[in-house]
């Protein structure tokens, strides 16, 4: 018989690592109130305190020991509503060293990449450790999650950031993670054994691509997340050139908000128009190549103009016969 707990037990076990509590909210667990405007205020309950705003103070006694989803007065009468921060609302509200990845694309890696219980997956850089949350969350305390970061204060960053998310008993994190200082180039080839996914998240995933397909599995996924158009062609082109990889998926997505009142049903006035691109491709079988493309690239599109990297078995460029020969249609 399992000695796994019930999913009834009164609060999440604690060797799940969720980075959740079910239950009365405790003194030390962090809380997102909510005021009549829509602004949010995250802070750690201890006992004894006050949180202060525009509309007077709330003592913290007041919320400890009770279980969230209430609304709480403040002296001046502001009313607040009070939860336990969710994973996608804590990543937007922590303290950042490098820009981070949004809880819409982490979704999306997740979901695309494929990240699951058990899986090694690797991921550069670290940043400020959002995305880490969700890989850490995906493969669980029997996965692995190794995150390098070339840059110190960054990775002590990520560190407060997922050691708080998963609520890390002092002097220790979460049992699948292993946080490494330095370049992933380096790095990467050090690691023992292969791994199942790979995360890139940086300025250069292009030049990563070699070491990423020496270390992943065969049928691993390698996945690029990107701000510009000019990264997502690089990194592109640069996993086509290489042969070892499926042809890549390029996409992004758009989230809209909806505003849904009565008659008055409509998108919403404002969103996030742009966050990044994702890129994601398979990792072949040794000496393995994906079959030959039968479609011709679109006309010009490795034309004159285009000096990225170039697929092998595209056909030589015709001699130049005048301008506007190579614009692509
Ligand atoms: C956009 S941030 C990553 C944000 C992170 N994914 C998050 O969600 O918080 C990019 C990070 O990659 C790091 N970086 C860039 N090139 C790297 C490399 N070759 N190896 C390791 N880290 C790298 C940078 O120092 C920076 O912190």
């Amino acid at each position: 018989m399992s000695e796994t707990p019930l999913p009834t037990s009164p609060d999440v076990p604690a060797e799940a690592w969720s980075g959740v509590h079910r239950g009365p909210l405790r003194v030390g667990e962090w809380v997102r109130l909510i005021d009549q405007k829509g602004r949010k205020h995250n802070f750690e309950l201890t006992a004894g305190k006050r949180f202060f705003s525009n509309k007077g103070h709330l003592d913290h006694d007041e919320m400890i020991g009770r279980d969230e989803g209430f609304t709480v007065t403040s002296s001046a009468g502001g009313e607040y509503l009070v939860f336990r921060p969710l994973l996608s609302e804590f990543v937007v509200s922590m303290p950042r060293g490098a820009a981070v990845v949004y809880p819409k694309d982490a979704a999306q890696i997740v979901a695309l990449a494929d990240i699951y219980p058990g899986a090694r997956v690797v991921e550069a850089g670290a940043g400020s450790g959002a995305l880490t949350c969700s890989l850490l969350r995906a493969v669980g305390p029997w996965g692995r999650v190794t995150s390098f970061e070339l840059r110190e204060e960054f990775a002590e960053v990520a560190k407060r950031n997922v050691d708080q998310f998963f609520n890390a008993p002092e002097g220790s994190s979460h049992p699948a993670w292993d946080l490494r200082l330095g370049d992933l180039k380096v790095g990467l080839l050090e690691l023992e054994g292969q791994v199942d996914r790979i995360i890139l998240d940086m300025l250069d995933p292009w030049n990563c691509i070699d070491v990423a397909a020496e270390k992943l599995v065969p049928g691993g996924i390698v996945c690029a997340y990107v701000a510009t158009t000019t990264q997502l062609s690089r990194v592109v082109e640069t996993l086509r050139v290489h042969g070892g990889f499926t042809e890549p998926q390029p996409w992004e997505s758009l989230v809209r908000d909806w505003h849904v009142e009565g008659l008055a049903v409509r998108p919403g006035h404002k969103m996030i128009g742009h966050t990044a691109f994702l890129v994601t491709a398979r990792r072949m079988a040794p000496g393995e190549r994906p079959p030959r493309k039968t479609r011709r690239p679109a006309p010009g599109a490795y034309g004159r103009d285009y000096t990225g990297p170039r697929p092998s078995d595209l056909p030589p460029l015709p001699e130049p016969e005048g301008e506007g020969q190579d614009g692509v249609e």
